[in-house]
């Protein structure tokens, strides 16, 4: 096993009605403001029951809406001015990753002085922490279980055609509610992006190379097995409290450090889905799902005994040779996604071999030249996937 270096401060409260407990979580005095997305948070009433919640006690609470997917710097700025100029000091995430995402960076963006006027440079420090000392203090009430990010310290931030991970020690909630009954009312598109992004945090961080990390690889199969398990349930039976309860901690635990630590990480899956998505607009989980299988089928040598673990264990794919077994644990893993109503080419999404020199050249421009577990995934290896993936 790696050396490794786990932290996680986030208190999580999860269940129905758990809501009641946002009085208790946040401070008594604070003045709050609440940040929510396009109109969701609205709509299905979340909102209205977390002011209904924060009135138990005589807090100050403003909001701040229209943080869209893929949250903008620009869209953020303005929340940043008003959390200077309201002098607000505890913020509160109503909303999926982008909201939780945008709230992270208005969290750090508002507290470090020296940033003022060119936030934009806080989007420099790739996955290394922005050198901050400290941020607001943020909650989250999730509304959409996919990203991990109620309960990790990364942002991914959009800036025109720029879409940059940032990362901070004090960008971890202080508690994140989870309460299944609130993201029924998610269409199914996103529930099945949902499955498909767990899914894949998974793996980036499972089919690597082995390095007898044995309890992170039996939990990554656990999170694995019970997202095919429940994942097309969830998506077709939306208000089944225990399949949707299960989706909701297996995406929180995927990407909150724990599978992670002390094994090899990918992320050339994600790397390669956000210049998609940066790009052309498409859902974060529907781009990981055109390049995951094909990052495997060309990288099959790299990953060969992971891959071979994966289709045992995972697919309880047994007989046949290696290639064979490697092989069907990838289409079988295919078919999952598309049986959640998830393409899984390039092309499905009208995306064809001209476009494959726009991802390159915006890798390129982000750095990402030397990606994967091991670095060697250069940008030729980036074209090969991509064709791959056609
Ligand atoms: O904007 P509103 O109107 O609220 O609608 C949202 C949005 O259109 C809607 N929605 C959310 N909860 C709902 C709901 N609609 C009905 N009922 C509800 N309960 O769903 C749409 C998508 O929301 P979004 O937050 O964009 O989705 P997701 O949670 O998948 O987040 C995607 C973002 O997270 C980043 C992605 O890159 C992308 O920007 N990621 C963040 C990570 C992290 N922080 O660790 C890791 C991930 O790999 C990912 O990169
Ligand atoms: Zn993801």
């Amino acid at each position: 096993m790696l050396n490794f270096n786990f932290y996680n401060p986030t208190h999580i409260v999860f269940g129905k009605d758990q809501l009641q407990e946002l009085d208790n979580l946040v401070p008594k005095d604070a003045k709050v403001l609440i940040t929510y997305g396009g109109g969701s948070a609205k709509r299905t009433g979340v909102l209205a029951k977390v002011k209904k919640e924060l009135a138990k006690s005589q807090r100050e609470v403003a909001e701040f809406g229209g943080i869209g997917a893929n949250p903008e710097l620009s869209v953020l700025m303005g929340a940043i001015e008003k959390v200077r100029r309201e002098k607000i000091d505890f913020l509160l995430a109503v909303g999926g990753g982008s909201v939780m995402d945008g709230t992270k960076f208005v969290a750090i963006a508002s507290f470090a002085e020296e940033f003022a006027g060119k936030e934009e440079a806080l989007l420099n420090y790739g996955f290394g922490p922005v050198p901050v000392e400290s941020a607001v203090p943020f909650g989250t009430v999730l509304t959409l279980p996919a990203t991990g990010s109620e309960m990790n310290g990364f942002a991914v931030i959009s800036n025109g055609e720029d879409k940059l991970p940032v990362f901070s020690p004090f960008a971890f909630p202080k508690f994140s509610i989870l309460d299944p009954v609130l993201t029924y009312t998610l269409p199914a598109t996103q529930v099945a992006n949902g499955v498909v992004d767990t899914f894949i945090h998974t793996v980036e961080q499972y089919v690597t190379y082995a390095v007898e990390g044995r309890f992170q690889d039996r939990t990554a199969e656990g999170i694995l097995q019970t997202l095919i398990e429940i994942g097309k349930k969830t998506v077709d039976e939306p208000e089944d409290y225990d399949a949707r309860a299960n989706l909701v901690w297996c995406a929180t635990m995927a990407l909150n450090g724990l599978i992670g630590a002390g094994v090899p990480q990918d992320w050339n899956t994600h790397m390669i889905g956000h210049e998609i998505t940066a790009l052309f607009g498409i859902d974060h989980a529907k781009t990981l799902a055109m390049i995951q299988p094909a990052v495997w089928k060309v990288r099959k040598q790299q990953k060969r005994e992971k891959l071979l673990q994966y289709a045992d264990r995972v697919w309880d794919v047994k007989e046949g040779s290696e290639d064979e077994r490697i092989n069907l644990a990838i289409s079988r893993t295919e078919e999952f996604f598309q049986s959640l109503g998830i393409k899984t080419r390039l092309s499905d999404h009208n995306l064809n071999e001209g476009d494959i020199e726009k991802i390159l050249n915006a890798l390129e421009k982000h750095g990402m030249t030397a990606l994967s577990e091991t670095g060697d995934v250069t940008l030729d290896v980036s074209r090969e996937i991509l064709k791959a993936a056609l």
